[in-house]
């Protein structure tokens, strides 16, 4: 049943196999530095793509030796689905706050309930954003595969659920709305799915720029290939398990237009502009 795998916090459903209320009620107490490397993206969004991508540049440029690029991936690993601080306990925090190297915080959550001391760390924040239109077949795909949430009976039922926030994480366009009111924040840094499929060395450079890598051409490029989707789903029994076969599932643009109607397709994009018109975010993500 739907309440078995989700439980609301704040009016926003999470994954119950992931996380529960204690959880919610001792994010706070994560303790932010002021190097970390944030990347915040609404599920689907293309989190575990940029992930690697920090990740390589960040052992690209300090020069890790093998030895410790594993015991880095070895740690964090163990600390599971990256350190991520919605699927924390404060035992975790502990461990956490130990870890001898820049640490890549991945989040799927809403500015407002992320812990505060992110905020106030100033860590620096990337926002991946991502077409709605393919986030949603993104996720509806994903909804169906995994086991540990609910699945929906058809595109349609889904849609629906999808438009009101009625799924996993909330509504993606109220995440959106909240996090506009960050862009213009100076340790905050948009970044589109689109453009980075359209050129990922460009993409890639202003990452880099972001975070203070300092990288040539050549190490770019080999990040570039390391991060493409070919090379990420092949690698993906190593880096993801079984969990792979549901992740890497295409990892294209505009696959959206298989699966909306035409008033499908209307309807989500009156709803974007109702909640995004003339914002900066809005601008940034027009698809
Ligand atoms: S999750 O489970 O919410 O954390 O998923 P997330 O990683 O945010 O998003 C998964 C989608 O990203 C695609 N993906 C990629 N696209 C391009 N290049 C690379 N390297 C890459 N890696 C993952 C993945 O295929 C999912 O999108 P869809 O459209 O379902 O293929």
């Amino acid at each position: 049943a739907l309440e078995d795998l989700l439980f609301s916090y704040k009016g926003i459903l999470y994954p119950a196999a992931l996380c529960n209320l204690e959880t919610f009620r001792v994010l706070d107490s994560f303790e932010a530095r002021s190097d970390d490397m944030i990347l915040a993206g609404y599920a689907k969004n293309g989190t575990n793509w940029l992930h690697q991508v920090l990740n390589d540049l960040e052992i690209t440029a300090a020069k890790y030796t093998k030895e410790e690029i594993n015991e880095r991936m070895n740690i964090t690993n163990e600390l599971f689905v990256f350190l991520c601080p919605e699927f924390g306990d404060p035992e975790k925090f502990k461990r956490m706050k130990e870890l001898p190297f820049r640490r890549i915080i991945v989040t799927h959550l809403f500015p407002q309930v992320l812990p505060k001391s992110i905020f106030k760390s100033k860590a620096k924040i990337l926002l991946l954003v991502r077409n709605p239109k393919d986030t949603a077949v993104s996720y509806f795909h994903f909804h169906n595969n995994m086991p540990t949430l609910p699945s929906f009976s058809s595109w349609d039922e889904y849609f629906a659920a999808f438009m009101h926030g009625k799924i996993c994480r909330g509504s993606y366009f109220d995440y959106l709305v909240e996090w506009n009111k960050h862009v213009d924040d100076e340790n905050v840094m948009v970044i589109t799915y689109e453009e980075l499929k359209e050129n990922q060395i460009i993409g890639l450079k202003k990452i880099a720029d972001f975070f203070g890598f300092s990288l040539n051409e050549e190490e770019i490029q080999t990040v570039a290939e390391k991060s493409s989707f070919e090379a990420m789903k092949e690698n993906s029994f190593k880096t993801h398990g079984t969990f792979g076969k549901i992740l890497f599932r295409k990892g294209i643009v505009g696959d959206w237009k298989d699966h909306f109607y035409e008033a499908q397709s209307k309807e989500m994009d009156r709803k974007f502009e109702e909640c995004l018109e003339e914002t900066k975010l809005g601008e940034k993500m027009k698809y």
